[in-house]
């Protein structure tokens, strides 16, 4: 492979500890850096802070040894090459993105720039950050030799964020000088020669020696937009869906049929088109916001995210009403809920649309009893158990006695449900699918009322389909 690259990267969330035992994966020497003490000592000690496959298994490979943790930051940027940041950039009151953290660290790297550095924002930031990260370091002294500001956006995604690292469909490096820009062809030369590929311990997946990642070189500024407007295309994609499968319904056409012969368009791809509760996690819902507010900074009127946030957040309400359809009241109920992550494969439950639901249901009277395979401790802290919120420990569990069943997240497990046992467990065979993840014919066959998304609902013959007042 080429010659190892020192790097430091600063953060260690999701972003910025995926990066660092990637980059030490792919041959370079990585000092993680976070403020956070008691962090880098869980992390140097062999913990795995977040829910994330083959992290354990790649930490464990390269811990003291691809990457080091600390939280001299210091240190860390005197002895690196290039300097990731990949803090975090919360949302605002605005809808603007939090800077202030990646402000904190760049002042600190100020301080310890001691020859040439490549400063790489990785974290999800508006356009002309790159530019006011250049402002500032020049504001504290650095001269403008001794350093260049780099856009390298990150696309992965949770849960499959090691093979969307190691596998990207794109790498995109914005840079306004050659110089640095040919310092990120370096770091990246193992995935977009290929060389990586070839090792016996690679992770196997879509890149190969034959097809290597590809790498696109643009302004700092096309960068820092291709990253929002990425988020906003995919979630954007999401609400049209879901506003076609609401459309759907009332004619009795099916949304997965739809979505299978509008993805059979090459323009228009089969993925990101499944309908359901609508999108959560840590970034789309804030990316979109953000994005919007940078085109209203700029004075371009950008409406349509508005719009993609509003089919977003009526989905949840949507689905609420069609609980209420099926049960009439809500007070007294039990119903279980089948998931609580914002999507399967993740311990996630930032913007979740499952807890906003759960929410909503113990609101109105409903008693709870959720599993979720990986998110239960998370949801502890904002959703407390109590009497009318139950922790249960797996599928059948939670089910047991419920009044109807509601599938809320897409997790593997919960596609592959033993519908004879839910059926005996449960006190009426109801199920109300959040996540499309059952043929309705099969649900019907297994004794059960079913009520999915954009498809039309499919009630056991001897009860027959509610009248629409009855919402
Ligand atoms: C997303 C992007 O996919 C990544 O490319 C990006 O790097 C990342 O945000 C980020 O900016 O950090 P992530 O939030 O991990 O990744 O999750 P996705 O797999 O994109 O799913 C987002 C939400 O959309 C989930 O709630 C999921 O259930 C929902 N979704 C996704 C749908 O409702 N329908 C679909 O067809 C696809």
């Amino acid at each position: 492979m080429s010659k190892p690259v020192s790097i430091c990267v600063i953060g260690s969330g999701y972003v910025g500890l995926v990066a660092a035992v990637c980059f030490a994966e792919i041959g370079h020497q990585v000092t993680c850096v976070d403020n956070d003490e008691e962090k880098v000592k869980v992390l140097g000690e062999g913990g795995v802070p977040i829910f994330e496959r083959y992290l354990p298994e790649l930490l464990a490979k390269h811990r003291g040894r691809g990457v080091v943790f600390t939280s001299d930051l210091s240190a860390a940027v005197e002895q690196s090459e290039a300097v990731f940041i990949a803090v975090g950039t919360p949302q605002g009151d605005t809808g603007a993105a939090d800077l202030s953290y990646v402000e904190a660290v760049v002042s600190e790297i100020a301080r310890s720039i001691n020859a040439y550095k490549v400063i790489v924002e990785k974290s999800t930031v508006p356009v002309y950050t790159n530019e006011w990260i250049r402002r500032v370091l020049h504001r504290h002294g650095v001269k403008p030799q001794n350093f260049d500001v780099v856009s390298n956006p990150e696309f992965l995604r949770e849960g499959t964020a090691i093979m969307d690292f190691l596998h990207p469909d794109r790498i995109v490096v914005g840079a306004n000088s050659e110089r640095a820009a040919e310092v990120l062809r370096r770091i990246y030369d193992p995935l977009t020669g290929g060389s990586y590929y070839d090792q016996p311990y690679a992770l196997p997946g879509r890149c190969g020696t034959s097809v290597p990642a590809k790498l696109l070189v643009t302004s700092a500024q096309s960068a820092e937009i291709i990253k929002h407007a990425s988020n906003a295309f995919l979630a954007l994609k999401i609400s049209f869906i879901n506003a076609v499968a609401n459309l759907a319904e009332t004619v009795d056409a099916d949304i997965v049929d739809i979505a299978a012969g509008m993805g059979m368009d090459s323009r228009i791809g089969p993925r990101f088109l499944r309908a359901g509760l609508g999108y959560g996690g840590s970034c789309f819902p804030k990316d979109v916001a953000a994005f919007h507010w940078v085109a209203q900074q700029q004075g371009v009127d950008f409406q349509l995210l508005q719009e993609v946030s509003k089919v977003n957040e009526t989905q949840k309400e949507v689905f609420f009403n069609k609980v209420r359809a099926a049960l009439w009241t809500l007070p007294g109920k039990r119903l279980a809920a089948l998931g609580l992550a914002f999507k399967g494969g993740t311990d996630d439950i930032r913007d979740s649309p499952a807890i906003d639901v759960i929410k909503k249901l113990i609101e109105a009277g409903a008693t709870v009893a959720a599993y979720d395979p990986a998110a239960m401790d998370r949801a502890r802290e904002v959703l407390p158990a109590s009497e009318r919120m139950i922790y249960a420990t797996n599928i059948y569990e939670a089910a047991q006695d419920a009044d109807a069943v509601l599938i809320l997240t897409d997790w593997r497990e919960f596609a592959e449900i033993d519908l004879t046992r839910l059926n005996q467990v449960v006190r009426f065979p109801i199920v109300i699918d959040g996540r499309n993840l059952y043929k309705p014919q099969a649900m019907l066959d297994h004794g059960f009322t079913y009520v999915s998304v954009g498809r039309p609902p499919c009630y056991q013959a001897q009860e027959g389909k509610p009248r629409k007042l009855m919402v």
